[in-house]
């Protein structure tokens, strides 16, 4: 299982929306997929709730930040199915730097969702620190990428987010468009890869060296066995056709 965790103490980049629609397209690829919201805003797991009635692809849902239902433990609230593929995490914005050492250490690949404005740069440029020049969190060693979220392609910002990060030669492994397609998506519960709607083909294109890079990016195998969702929990198969939902 690889799991992979959304990272970005910036509100509002896109952690939700880059989850969730991960999430979509690995299931609708045939992949048994789960997905943690250890946000207490819980946007992750409502949108999972909203998808329940639709006939679209199964994904795990577990809501690591909510409430453990009586009559259960908390490590069985955590639980990922056997012979889960992949587990994505949503976090929260509001995580200090020590316990950010505490979440690195539960994934195998970071992604970085980023917007190119200004204020969002300078806010990622000092995360971005964090994450390579912090000793103990650099000594983690998982493979960092980078998602340009809600770009407008040809903006001199959005230039400037590509020269920035071709500085810190971490790549750049998708570049997702501004589009009310996601918005769309997110209100109803699905990933832009289970919609139909017209002009969405290019979006759907932008996904794939994300997917491309979450399924072949190199993982130290000593870390492989790294990942102690269970014991220490949050706070304290072949090609499917994937059904899709017209707008
Ligand atoms: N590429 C996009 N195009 C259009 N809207 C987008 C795009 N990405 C995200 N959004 C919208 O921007 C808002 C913030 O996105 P999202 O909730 O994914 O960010 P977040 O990082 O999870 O925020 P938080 O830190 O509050 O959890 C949402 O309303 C979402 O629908
Ligand atoms: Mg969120």
């Amino acid at each position: 299982m690889r799991t992979i965790m959304l990272l970005n103490t910036k509100g509002g980049c896109g952690k939700t929306t880059v989850s969730t629609n991960l999430c979509a397209c690995l299931a609708a690829m045939g992949k048994k997929v789960a997905l943690m919201d250890d946000d207490p805003q819980g946007s992750s797991n409502s949108w999972l709730a909203r998808r329940e009635a639709k006939p679209l692809s199964r994904i795990q849902g577990i809501f690591a930040a909510g409430h453990v239902p009586e009559g259960v433990t908390r490590s069985w609230h955590l639980r990922v199915e056997p012979q889960t593929d992949y587990l994505v995490i949503d976090t929260q914005a509001a995580i200090n730097r020590d316990l950010l050492v505490d979440y690195i250490r539960r994934c195998d690949i970071i992604l970085v969702p980023v917007m190119p404005s200004r204020i969002d740069i300078h806010a990622v440029a000092h995360f971005i620190g964090d994450l390579l020049v912090a000793g103990k969190i650099r000594q983690l060693r998982r493979p960092v990428g980078i998602v340009a979220n809600r770009i407008k392609q040809n903006t001199r910002v959005y230039r400037e987010l590509e020269r920035f990060l071709n500085r810190l030669e971490i790549p750049l492994v998708a570049r997702l468009r501004d589009t009310q397609n996601y918005i769309q998506a997110a209100d109803i519960g699905c990933g832009i890869h289970e919609m139909i709607a017209s002009g969405i083909e290019g979006d759907i294109e932008s996904w794939k060296p994300l997917i491309d890079w979450v399924e072949n990016v190199e993982i130290d195998p000593a870390l492989e066995s790294a990942k102690p969702i269970l014991q220490n929990p949050f706070h304290s198969r072949g090609a499917v056709r994937s059904p899709k939902v017209a707008l």
